[in-house]
C-alpha cells in the first residue's frame, strides 16, 4: 500500500468501512426515559449494551455496526475462512494472545476468538490495534481477512495481526448471543 497518506494523515481520513452492509440495530436507549427516573445510572447502562440482529447476514458477509462509538465488525465466517484461521500455528503469530474480553488470558487460537464453537461468527472491534484506523475487509490483505490501509497492517480471517506496524489482535468485545440477536456489552 503506498504511503501517500501517511504525513497528511489525521486518523479520521481513513474512516473506511468494510463493507456496506445494511442492519438494524436495536438500541437499548429506546427504553431511557423510563428507566432514567428509577435509577440515574441505568441509561449508562442501556448505551453500554445493544443488541444486533444477525439473522440477515449471508455466509461470506460481515455487518458493521456502531458500538460506544466505535465500528464492530460481525463477520459470519466462510468454512475456508473457519480452515484457514485454525490451521494457523501460534508460533506464527505476532501477537499469541486472544485479545477476547469474553475469554481474558486465553491464547490466540482461533477457537478462543470466535463467538461460537464451530467459528461460524467472529465478532471484533473494526479499529486497527496501530492507530485507531478502521480496517478494509472482504479478504483484504495478504493474509485473507482485514486491511488497514493507514500504515499497512494485515491481518488473517480470525482478525489477528501478521504483518504490518500493528502490535495487537483485533480486540473482541464481550459479546453473547441471544436467539437472533447478538448483544455488545
Ligand atoms: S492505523 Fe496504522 S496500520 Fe492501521
Amino acid at each position: 500500500m503506498s504511503n501517500e497518506h501517511e504525513d497528511a494523515g489525521t486518523r479520521r481520513d481513513f474512516l473506511y468501512y468494510a463493507t456496506g452492509g445494511a442492519g438494524a440495530v436495536a438500541a437499548g436507549a429506546a427504553v431511557w426515559p423510563l428507566v432514567n427516573q428509577m435509577n440515574p445510572s441505568a441509561d449508562v447502562r442501556a448505551l453500554a449494551s445493544i443488541r444486533v440482529d444477525i439473522s440477515g447476514i449471508e455466509v461470506g458477509t460481515q455487518l458493521t455496526v456502531k458500538w460506544l462509538g466505535k465500528p464492530v465488525f460481525i463477520r459470519r465466517r466462510t468454512q475456508q475462512e473457519i480452515d484457514d484461521a485454525r490451521a494457523v500455528q501460534l508460533g506464527d503469530l505476532i501477537d499469541s494472545g486472544a485479545e477476547n474480553d469474553n475469554k481474558p488470558g486465553a491464547d490466540a487460537n482461533d477457537a478462543n476468538r470466535s463467538l461460537d464453537e464451530n467459528g461460524e461468527w467472529l465478532v471484533m472491534l473494526g479499529v486497527c490495534t496501530h492507530l485507531g484506523c478502521v480496517p478494509l475487509g472482504d479478504g483484504s490483505g495478504e493474509f485473507g481477512g482485514w486491511f488497514c490501509p493507514c500504515h499497512g497492517s494485515h491481518y488473517d480471517t480470525s482478525g489477528r495481526i501478521r504483518k504490518g506496524p500493528a502490535p495487537t489482535n483485533l480486540k473482541v468485545p464481550v459479546a453473547r448471543f441471544d436467539g437472533n440477536e447478538i448483544v455488545l456489552g
